[in-house]
């Protein structure tokens, strides 16, 4: 298929091409992502929950990001990877922005960076693109803001917060952002905004009318728990799968079965007489 850029995502946009995204933070896992053909990863904030255990995603480093960043890059080299901005490393200033971004960039490997706001955060956003880096912003339900929000809620509801989440949209493409993420908004807003940007918009819970769709694996794999977002559909039941997988070693181990003869790397390599010749020799105690 060859390497995804954001030429080439912009070209499907225009083509009416449905761009796929998964998030992702590991080698391993970033090639099967790569083998699967998906046009976009995106090296979410979200690690701090799927990978770390946090219960949000305010707690995760530049520094951390950086070392999932890297693996991903490394296991997935087709995909256009998307960095996410942490919290905090780029909403004090628009110099710390542009530090942070470069440092995710030159770091990883990685082809674009993330951040989260609308109006608030054209600054950071046009200065980041300035410096040559591709920008996806990221409206409508901002985890890193869930404080403010009150919990995870759908924003856009109601006229003046429809016509507010529209707003940020246009501001986000007026600051040059190439892409943007829209989070729980109502999928007539997200259509609409769809229609009326160039940026290519990416949906998570924001209906079928925007250019690509983001999940987070493990919600799609089903390995985040019985919990269940709204907007993600089980593509798998891994989870249940390894759960299943781990027993049996588990049972295979204590049960003496496994490991079997073939499971040895080297099944017979001195003689016996020799095997007995080092017992005495290295007699215990
Ligand atoms: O961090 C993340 O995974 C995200 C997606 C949910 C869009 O921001």
């Amino acid at each position: 298929m060859g390497k995804n850029t954001i030429t080439s995502l912009m070209e499907m946009k225009e083509r009416n091409e449905k761009i796929s995204m998964l998030t992702c933070y590991d080698y391993s896992t970033a090639r099967l992502v790569g083998d699967a053909g998906i046009n976009s990863i995106l090296v979410g904030d979200s690690l701090g929950m799927t990978m770390q255990g946090y219960e949000n995603t305010l707690p995760v480093t530049l520094d951390e990001m950086i070392i999932y960043g890297r693996s991903v890059v490394r296991g997935c080299p087709d995909a256009f990877v998307i960095m996410d901005m942490p919290f905090m490393s780029y909403q004090v200033s628009v110099e710390q922005g542009v530090e942070s971004a470069g440092r995710l960039i030159k770091e990883t490997n990685a082809n674009a960076v993330k951040l989260e706001g609308g109006a608030a955060v054209m600054g950071q956003i046009r200065a980041i693109s300035d410096c040559g880096i591709p920008v996806c912003a990221h409206i409508g339900m901002t985890p890193q803001s869930v404080n403010a929000f009150g919990g995870y809620k759908v924003q856009g509801r109601g006229e003046d917060n429809a016509r507010r989440v529209l707003e940020d949209a246009l501001s986000v493409e007026q600051a040059g952002a190439a892409l943007c993420v829209l989070e729980d908004v109502p999928p007539k807003l997200a259509a609409l905004i769809t229609r009326k940007v160039k940026m290519i918009t990416i949906g998570i819970g924001a209906g079928i009318g925007c250019d690509g769709q983001v999940l987070v694996y493990q919600d799609m794999l089903g390995m985040s728990g019985d919990f269940q977002a709204k907007h993600v559909r089980r593509f798998a039941e891994i989870g249940e799968a390894m759960t299943r997988a781990f027993r049996d070693y588990d049972e295979a181990v204590k049960s003496g079965e496994f490991p079997a003869e073939e499971n040895s790397f080297v099944r017979s390599d001195c003689s016996d007489e020799f095997l007995e010749q080092l017992d005495r020799e290295f007699k215990s105690e």
